[in-house]
């Protein structure tokens, strides 16, 4: 058998090496039309960030992994076909802002139809709105010479968390396939159930109808989203009663029915999915007429761009109502720990909020780089999630300087706004940093994650997200 994923990306890369990793009697080529991407993938300083990805690349590339830019080739010879391309929310025309633009995945449907001589397994991979399969189906079948050639559509929407990407590819809590519900469609959910079965336990291997599998993936970040921004909301009122977000998360986390995780209360979601697939959930509602659900969904994304803004209130509330030429330090850019991934991370919203009041930030992160922080924040809304986005040009801004050391960064600045809950962070010497800070010098805690007792002992002016403010802090806001 012969496997093909059209997208090396954040989910085709990943993804295609756990099956290449588990299923050594199968080839798995992974194709692209960036170049540098997969120049990338066949070297060993991989495109993304991921712990444990390397190794599980190492071991299976060459034996029964490939990355190759010759879409045609191998598009032609797979039996199953994985598309994994961007899906962006739209720019621009009808359902701009929120809908999903289906460019490039029509792009790699017509592709597969062009180039295919034998009857194929499509596998949906990108999040697609639900219908998809539907609108595929019909490119596929129209645009394909040979009238043998029978395509198979799967939705198998992927579930995976990036920064722990490959304990959720080795261990997940389940694998969703959709197929139609007719002969064909159930053989081929069979085939590419197998496939996971080389290390999946089959209870743990769902199977459902199309447009089941192709709204669950949405429906799944909406409730993850969802959790994240009802505990956010409840920060804002733990900080205006001085009740403290980490214990009623813990008290609420404690119940069954409830359970603890992903009440982190923080500046906000990011990463690729969350708001894009809301959006995307709330345009299909609406355009079957569904406003109320529609509006429902929209919250959460708004509660989300509230936590930002109000994070940025905060911190220039606290400097006296100004941050004008001054130095702030932004620990963490990436939208969460362990990954060098920037889609939608909250820091881009802080940082311009904070730039707009003319703020000096000196950003430091572990894992992104400098022309990504540029890029990201230079660019309009929506603009990564196109192709050609990493290569798009970086430009320098005024009031932006990127660190690579973090003592440096902290070296003057009146604040350091922790945005990211990277670990290392955690470890500073704060009492070394707080010596060359200006005075009063502050620390915005927006993931919780420093000793702030300790902080508040160094003397700093410590702001933790949800809890009950420092003296000092309240005296501003009064
Ligand atoms: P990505 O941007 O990292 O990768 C997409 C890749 O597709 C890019 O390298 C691009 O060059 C390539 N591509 C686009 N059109 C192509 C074409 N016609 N032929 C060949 N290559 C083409 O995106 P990512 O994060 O991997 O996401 C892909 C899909 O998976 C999206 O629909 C996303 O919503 C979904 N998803 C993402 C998750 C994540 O954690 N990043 C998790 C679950 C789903």
């Amino acid at each position: 058998m012969k496997i093909a994923c059209i997208g090396a990306g954040y989910v085709g890369g990943p993804t295609m090496a756990m099956v290449a990793l588990k299923c050594p009697d199968i080839e798995v080529v992974v194709v692209d039309i960036n170049e540098e991407r997969i120049k990338a993938w066949n070297s060993d300083k991989l495109p993304i960030y991921e712990p444990g990805l390397l190794e599980v690349v190492q071991e299976a590339r060459g034996r029964n992994l490939f990355f190759s830019t010759d879409t045609k080739k191998h598009v032609g010879e797979a039996d199953i076909i994985f598309v994994s391309v961007n899906t962006p929310t739209k720019t621009h025309g009808i359902g701009a802002g929120k809908a999903a633009d289906l460019t490039y995945w029509e792009g790699a449907a017509r592709l597969i139809a062009s180039v295919s001589t034998s009857s194929k397994i499509v596998v949906e991979k990108s999040t697609v709105p639900v219908k998809t399969a539907e609108a595929i189906g019909k490119v596929l079948r129209r645009n394909c010479q040979d009238p043998n050639v029978n395509f198979e559509i799967l939705s198998n929407p992927e579930f995976l968390a990036e920064g722990t990407a490959i304990e959720d590819l080795k261990h997940p809590d389940r694998v969703l396939i959709g197929g139609a519900d007719t002969e064909s469609g159930q053989k081929a959910i069979r085939t590419l159930a197998e496939v996971y079965a080389h290390w999946i336990p089959r209870e743990r291997i769902l199977t459902a109808n199309l447009w089941s599998a192709e709204l669950a993936k949405l429906t799944a970040n909406a409730f993850l989203a969802q959790r994240i921004s009802s505990i956010n909301a409840i920060s804002a009122l733990c900080e205006a009663t001085g009740a403290d977000v980490s214990q009623v998360a813990h008290a609420i986390g404690t119940d069954s029915r409830i359970g603890p995780k992903f009440l982190n209360a923080s500046v906000g979601f990011g990463g690729s999915c969350f708001q894009k697939d809301i959006l995307n959930l709330c345009y299909v509602c609406e355009t079957v007429g569904l406003k109320e659900v529609a509006d429902y969904w929209y919250q959460v994304v708004s509660m989300n761009d509230y936590q930002k803004q109000r994070f940025v209130e905060r911190v220039i509330g606290a400097m006296f109502n100004t941050v004008s030429q001054k130095k702030i330090a932004i620990y963490g850019f990436a939208f969460k720990k362990d990954t060098g991934d920037t889609r939608e991370t909250p820091a881009i919203d802080v940082c311009k909020g904070l730039i707009r009041d003319g703020a000096k930030c000196c950003i430091y992160d572990p894992e992104v780089t400098p022309e990504q922080i540029f890029r990201d924040l230079s660019a309009p809304k929506f603009e990564w999630d196109r192709p050609n986005y990493s290569r798009s040009q970086s430009h320098m801004l005024e009031n932006v300087q990127v660190q690579s050391d973090p003592i440096a960064a902290a070296e003057g600045a009146h604040a350091i706004c922790v945005l990211t809950e990277w670990d290392e962070f955690k470890k500073y010497d704060f009492a070394a940093l707080y010596e060359k800070m200006v005075k009063p010098a502050f620390i915005f805690d927006g993931r919780n994650i420093l000793d702030h007792a300790k902080l508040r002992d160094i003397g700093f002016i410590v702001y933790a997200l949800g809890k009950p403010l420092d003296q000092f802090l309240q005296k501003n806001y009064s």
